[in-house]
């Protein structure tokens, strides 16, 4: 019998990894330290290192990062937050979350933001912007960077797809005022539960972050702000103080499977591929294609054992709870037609022929 491709399994880690990560559990285990201590440092400081990031502040999951950095600019009621139609939940969820308004902006062919579309989504009450590095291509920082400043607008980068993606060797989320990250299992970086960070270049917005992380406190307990408890674990610090060294590799593999794909399937005139795939401002976190035959395609690949996925089948405004009243036409169709298919570290380039097989067979 054929058996299944799954979209992603990480219980497919390699013997080397299984036993880095089991011998950092028994350490920490025997240390009995089990919040702040060095593997936090140590992770800050090595991601610090990989992003060029002067400041690094760990959280615990990519959402609060996304919050925490919006109080940090000090967004709030009667503010104004421009988002993506197309991302995931959060970026949006964090703007309601601190009181502000979420200004949804339509996406370009790719999903991203359409930077063309910002002057129209801006008001008086405009404070800060959200760009989306969505399945991991950059959004073109320069442009935006310079209307948000003409503007007076913050940005804080949703990065939380785009460990590893760098646009003229300036890392994801090193662009705006606060970058954040999400170290949920299934990103290119991911521990074994959840975890995030927030980068910046400012010494006294990472120590705000510090605090606001922290329940306020300067210093233990000096509360000098209102905060909360958004540490990182160290059990998942430690981890993934394990995985950074293998995640050069584990990104080399990505590219490798995305040519595969791009290879196979370019001459299918039925089925878009994702585009910039080779350049370093793409972190490949997810491989996404775009048909008209999104549904039949998916079923069809289920039917021969291959698991898809879908990132997202609305967007974010036409969810009951985030409802608005304008049309976002460009994400609302790509949600309809777009597929991800499965690329990770851990599937074999036989798979991935496997698949492509599977997708030439397909009837349109
Ligand atoms: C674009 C985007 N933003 C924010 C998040 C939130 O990260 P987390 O799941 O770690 O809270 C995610 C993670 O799924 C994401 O994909």
């Amino acid at each position: 019998m054929t058996s299944r491709i799954p979209f992603l399994d990480l219980g497919r880690f390699s013997d080397d990894v299984k036993k880095d990560l089991v011998q950092k559990f028994k350490q920490i285990l025997n240390k009995g330290i089990f919040s702040g201590s060095d593997e936090v440092f140590l992770l800050e400081k090595q991601l610090g290192e990989y992003l060029g990031a002067p400041y690094v502040v760990s959280c615990a999951n990519g959402t609060d990062a996304l919050e925490i950095a919006l109080r940090a600019m000090e967004i709030g009621i009667g503010d104004e937050v421009i988002v993506p139609a197309m991302s995931w939940v959060s970026t949006a969820e964090v703007v309601h979350l601190v009181g502000a308004k979420p200004v949804y902006v339509d996406t370009d062919g790719d999903g991203l933001l359409d930077l063309k579309l910002l002057d129209r989504a801006y008001t008086p009450m405009t404070k800060a912007i959200i760009p989306v590095h969505l399945y991991g291509k950059m959004v073109d920082m320069d442009p935006l960077m310079l209307w948000a400043r003409s503007h007076n607008c913050k940005v804080i980068e949703d990065a939380a797809q785009a460990f590893g993606a760098f646009q003229e060797r300036i890392s994801a989320g090193m662009y705006g005022d606060i970058g954040c990250f999400s170290f949920y299992p299934s990103k290119n970086l991911g521990a074994l539960g959840e975890a995030g960070a927030m980068v910046c270049k400012d010494a006294s917005v990472a120590e705000k972050l510090k605090m606001l992380i922290n329940h306020g406190q300067i210093h233990r307990d000096q509360h000098i702000m209102i905060g909360r408890n958004s540490r990182i674990d160290t059990l998942q610090a430690g981890f993934l103080n394990i995985m950074l060294p293998y995640f050069d590799d584990w990104q080399s593999k990505r590219k490798l499977l995305a040519q595969i794909y791009k290879s196979q399937l370019g001459d299918l005139n039925w089925l878009k591929l994702p585009n910039d795939l080779k350049s370093t401002s793409h972190s490949i976190h997810l491989f996404v294609i775009k048909t008209v035959f999104r549904d039949q395609l998916k079923a069809f690949l289920h039917e021969n054992h291959i698991d898809t996925a879908i990132h997202y089948p609305l967007p974010i405004p036409y969810l009951k709870p985030y409802k608005v009243t304008c049309e976002f036409p460009k994400s609302l169709k790509i949600s309809k037609e777009i597929l991800s298919l499965p690329l990770n570290p851990w599937l074999s380039e036989e798979e991935v022929l496997r698949i492509c097989e599977v997708i030439k067979k397909f009837k349109v």
